[in-house]
């Protein structure tokens, strides 16, 4: 699996986004498309940055009944994206039903990744609100290894899981991991941080990077540094 740095696309218009990205004159990373982006500017914002041949994580989170998700995810494969995901709640057999309707007719499809628990919910929350009276670091094993038996490629998680999540799972099973923050950076509202080097120390694929490049001084430094510090 090649490791990469994947840029957060946090932006509200398809205009701040490509000023963004026109600070990298020439050279094409790899960029999350999330709800926020998406729902202002729509299905043409992902192929306007396709074109430009950015490699494409649309962050939707879908969650539905089977065959919604089938018939959405149908829709999302037309548009040529490298990586989508879904909440792993949605049982197995929305998880099937997605995969099956992201294959392309020609057999090809992205990544697909499922998120386990949000990282936004507590303990307290998961037994309580939720009902789940598991420990969440069981809860969250047992979803990856749900995602896993459906067939999918992988899940968002914390660096600090990305060895438990390739042990229990295999280590082809990707982990794409955010909460990334340099060493001498703010951690923002983000929590459990990790440093890039650290997250490669722990077996992340795919580290997702907003903030720390998106409002640098010199975001393509930053990015830069990722790289250095992740991949090389
Ligand atoms: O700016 P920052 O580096 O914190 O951005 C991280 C990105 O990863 C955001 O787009 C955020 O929504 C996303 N994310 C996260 N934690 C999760 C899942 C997604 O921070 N558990």
């Amino acid at each position: 699996m090649g490791k990469d740095v994947i840029i957060a696309c946090d932006f509200s218009s398809k205009q701040e986004t490509l000023a963004f990205l026109d600070q990298f004159s020439g050279r094409k990373p790899y960029v999350k498309i999330g709800m926020e982006l998406f729902y202002a500017e729509g299905p043409s914002i992902v192929r306007d940055l396709k074109e430009r041949g950015h490699q494409i994580f649309l962050d939707l989170k879908l969650h539905d009944i089977p065959n919604t998700v089938k018939k959405a995810m149908a829709v999302l494969s037309r548009l040529d994206v490298d990586m989508v995901n879904l909440h792993a709640a949605g049982t197995r057999a929305m998880m099937e039903g997605a995969l099956e309707g992201v294959t392309r007719p020609d057999g090809t499809r992205p990544l697909v990744i499922a998120v386990t628990q949000l990282t936004s919910t507590s303990q307290e929350r998961l037994t309580e609100e939720l009902l789940i009276e598991k420990p969440m670091d069981e809860t969250v094993m047992h979803y990856a290894a749900n995602a896993a038996q459906a067939g999918l490629d992988g899940v968002v998680c914390a660096p600090l899981e990305a060895g438990k999540v390739h042990q229990r799972c295999g280590k082809d099973f990707v982990t794409v991991t955010p909460g990334i923050r340099f060493a001498d950076g703010e951690k923002g509202d983000q929590v459990r941080v990790t440093t890039p080097e650290q997250a490669k120390a722990l077996g992340s694929d795919y580290i997702v990077v907003g903030r720390p490049i998106t409002q640098a001084s010199d975001p393509v430094a930053a990015y830069d540094r990722c790289v250095k510090e992740f991949v090389d």
